[in-house]
């Protein structure tokens, strides 16, 4: 068994302090404000904001600015997504007007209508074009700036460790790397060995990421890719706690701000419910809500019946879905066991 010990200890970038090494990825419609807020309170080491397209931030168009606002939390990481080294420099510039301390740049994002633009980890494909974006943000701003990517296009182009070096060589503090290549997607599973070689690549740190759950895995994609630090996506679908929980794990702690007790985890759900009302609005809320309580329910209160999980994920009655929760959280037998669901 790897030791775990490391995931708690702090970690410097670029002169920014991280508190620990157990991050939560960026997850677009997914991290927004509540749910980082969540994770912080939980103990993750760093949150980062979904991404952002810079175009978008640069002609200051809605929805942008909120995607980007300041949490209150230690460490504000604003990561940007795009292709024009302009619209990349004005954005960062932006961001840390609004509070950004690090800033993170998208070669990683597979989804067609971000490389169909060739942004995200299209760039991957173009490193001329990628170090230009890279050293245009480095140049607009005196905050860190990071990157996060994939190993590389396809099996055939592997050259996160390529970008990884030229990167550091144009400022840039720290790299995540997940370990798929764009043409898998979500597919197969990440090789966390292959991220050994961009670690070799450089001297600053390295985050590894990629099918990340457990404080097993944590240490074990540590171990294997000799990265500094761990960052965990898909595995807080429902237990924003997850991060923080691998840290507890590694401290031989409680996980901070866990809901002890059925009530008390209906009482989170609810919160967070409430606190996305207040952040997108109801009408825009609770449907941006509802792929949260699905993940709620199907992992805390599994015995949900078709019928009222149909009525909570699709009613539009706010205090409805409230009431609905608090009796099924009330009464689920998993919700009474939530350390070992997390
Ligand atoms: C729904 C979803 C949205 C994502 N959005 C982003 C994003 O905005 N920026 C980014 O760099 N990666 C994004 N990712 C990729 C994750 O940050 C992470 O690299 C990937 O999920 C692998 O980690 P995991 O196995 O721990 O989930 C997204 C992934 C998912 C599933």
């Amino acid at each position: 068994m790897p030791d775990v010990t490391k995931l708690a200890s702090p970690l410097d970038v670029g002169g920014v302090r991280i508190h620990n090494r157990v991050f939560l990825a960026p997850m677009s419609g997914i991290t927004d404000e509540p749910f980082r807020q969540r994770a912080h309170a939980h103990g993750a080491g760093l949150v980062v904001s979904e991404m952002v397209a810079s175009g978008e931030l640069a002609k200051g168009r809605a929805g942008s600015g909120l995607r980007i606002r300041h949490s209150g939390l230690p460490v504000h990481m604003v990561q940007l997504a795009g292709r024009e080294a302009m619209h990349m420099a004005e954005g960062a510039r932006i961001a840390v007007g609004e509070g950004a301390d690090i800033i993170d740049i998208n070669m990683g994002c597979p989804a067609k209508k971000v490389t169909g633009g060739y942004a995200g980890s299209a760039l991957m494909r173009d490193l001329d074009h990628a170090l230009s974006l890279i050293e245009a943000v480095v140049g607009a701003v005196d905050v860190p700036v990071t990157v996060k990517m994939r190993l590389g296009w396809d099996e055939g182009a592997l050259n996160a460790p390529m970008l990884a070096r030229r990167a550091e060589q144009a400022g840039v503090m720290m790299v995540t790397v997940h370990g798929r290549t764009r043409c898998q997607f979500y597919q197969g599973t990440a090789d966390w060995r292959a991220i050994a070689r961009v670690k070799q690549a450089v001297s600053i740190p390295v985050v590894a990421n990629g099918d990340v759950g457990s404080p097993a895995e944590a240490a074990s994609i540590l171990d294997q890719s000799g990265a500094d630090a761990v960052m965990i996506g898909r595995a807080h679908y429902g237990a924003p706690w997850t991060a923080g929980s691998i840290v507890a794990a590694a401290l031989a702690e409680p996980v901070a701000g866990m809901p002890a007790s059925p009530q008390a985890l209906g009482d989170y759900v609810i919160a967070h419910y409430e606190d996305m009302l207040t952040l997108y609005g109801v009408e825009s809320g609770l449907r941006q809500a509802r792929k949260h309580l699905g993940w709620y329910l199907d992992r805390h209160a599994g015995g949900t019946s078709d019928d009222r999980r149909k009525a909570i994920l699709t009613s539009f009655e706010p205090g409805r879905v409230i009431a609905f929760l608090r009796d099924m959280f009330s009464t689920a037998p998993e919700a009474a066991n939530l350390r070992s669901a997390a």
